[in-house]
């Protein structure tokens, strides 16, 4: 005999627990099922321990999506602020890092223990390390068959994430129970994830592995202003990351260094003050050192400012304010923060993120293809999406 429930929820991280949280409020059984040992586990590692679990500025324009307008009903009706009072109910210390982003003060596992004990006061019950093996439907309900049992359910929320970090048990289910339910989905790649440099600019860029500097990382008509730092692989730091969620393979990206600093001001004035001094010099009293060394020696600047050539100034100044890269690719799911693309959002109903041919059937959080700014917003897209099918299922 199968067991039954109102809802069942694959998947206990952010999404799946919100929406467990929000289904039990409504006096609905809800069982939330997890492949792994722990719930939110990506939780635990965010935001280097601390989880950086909303952002207060989250609008529909920090997200992306084939449809940039599915986000926004789910995003109105739970708000940074709605998340804020639960966090501030369960006493959690917090504070703004900068640019909206809010952390916990003490720890990423204050949020998950808070998740949980949210869970428990409405009788939303747990199963860890618990193998899916099919999940069936009859027209009424689904059969989710799994290696302990069988359970079956009038709702079914697919909750488990994208691709991102595989070592930590991504492993795009819901894709492919989408697509079993012949909806569509929309073509997944790694996002906010760092861009790899061929080897010859490697080769290059010896010495520069470590170093960071504040830029504006350009590609298209999108920009970040924020730090890039250089890897022994390529590029990283929270500009990169924003902009790779943009960048496709092989698409040139450009970097503006120290939007500060007007480096044409810097020069003339170095020029007038003392010829005589070298340029790198003069740059590396605004950047790092190691970058200023670089600039000279691939424009083939050598010598004392006041013998430069008015042309190689201007490459110069040129390639401060647009360096031209183009990664030939970037680190992947190995290292991606999120997985852009997924079950596609014309398949589902934006306010409660039902499949519309599919009665009784949700996709929440990073399985949809709704993917978020690096600072916050990926967890209120899971709390928020979470909440918005919790409020149904
Ligand atoms: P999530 O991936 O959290 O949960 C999916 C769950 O499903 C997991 O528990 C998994 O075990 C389970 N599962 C998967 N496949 C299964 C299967 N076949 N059977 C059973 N269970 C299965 N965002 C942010 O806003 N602020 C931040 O600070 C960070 N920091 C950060 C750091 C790092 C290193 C990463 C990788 C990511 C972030 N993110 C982030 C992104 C954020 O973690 C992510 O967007 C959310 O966790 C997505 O929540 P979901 O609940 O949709 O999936």
């Amino acid at each position: 005999m199968a067991e039954r429930r109102d809802v069942v929820i694959i998947g206990a991280g952010a999404a799946g627990m919100m929406c467990a949280i929000e289904a039990g409020r409504r006096g609905r059984r809800a069982l939330v099922l997890d492949h792994a040992r722990a719930p939110g586990e990506k939780i635990r590692i965010s935001g280097g321990g601390r989880c950086n679990f909303t952002n207060i500025h989250a609008g529909p324009k920090n997200f992306l999506s084939v449809n940039p307008h599915f986000c926004k009903s789910a995003l109105a009706r739970y708000t940074p602020r709605d998340f804020l009072d639960l966090v501030e109910r369960h006493r959690i210390p917090w504070h703004e890092k900068t640019l909206g982003q809010l952390f916990c003060d003490n720890s990423a596992k204050d949020i998950i223990a808070m998740l949980l004990a949210e869970m428990k006061a409405v009788g939303a019950e747990l199963r860890l390390s618990t193998s899916i093996g099919a999940v069936e439907h009859d027209g009424a309900s689904f059969r989710i068959v799994t290696e302990n049992g069988t359970v079956e359910a009038a709702s079914l929320v697919m909750a488990t994430g994208g691709k991102s970090i595989p070592k930590m048990g991504a492993t795009g289910f819901a894709y492919r129970i989408a697509e079993q339910f012949g909806l569509p989905v929309v073509e997944t790649r790694a996002g906010l994830v760092p861009l790899m440099l061929d080897p010859a600019t490697l080769a290059a860029h010896e010495g520069l592995p470590g170093v960071a500097v504040d830029v504006i990382a350009r590609h298209g008509k999108t920009e970040f202003r924020e730090a890039a730092l250089f890897t022994h692989r390529g590029l990283s730091g929270p500009a990169i990351l924003q902009i790779s969620s943009y960048w496709r393979e092989g698409e040139e990206i450009a970097l503006a260094l120290c939007p500060d600093v007007d480096f044409a001001d810097v020069i003339a004035a170095a020029r007038r003050q003392n010829g005589r001094q070298a340029v790198q010099t003069v740059l590396a009293e605004h950047m790092p050192k190691k970058l200023a060394q670089l600039f000279v020696t691939e424009l083939g600047i050598d010598g004392p400012l006041a013998e430069q050539p008015g042309k190689r100034i201007d490459a110069l100044l040129q390639r401060l304010k647009g360096w031209r890269l183009r990664p030939p690719t970037s680190e992947g799911y190995r290292t991606a923060e999120v997985t852009l693309g997924g079950v596609d959002t014309a398949a589902l109903d934006s306010r409660s993120m039902a499949a519309k041919t599919v009665p009784g059937l949700y996709f929440i959080g990073e399985a949809v293809d709704v993917t978020g700014w690096l600072g916050g917003y990926n967890f209120q897209w899971a709390w928020a999406s979470g909440h918005a099918a919790g409020q149904e299922a």
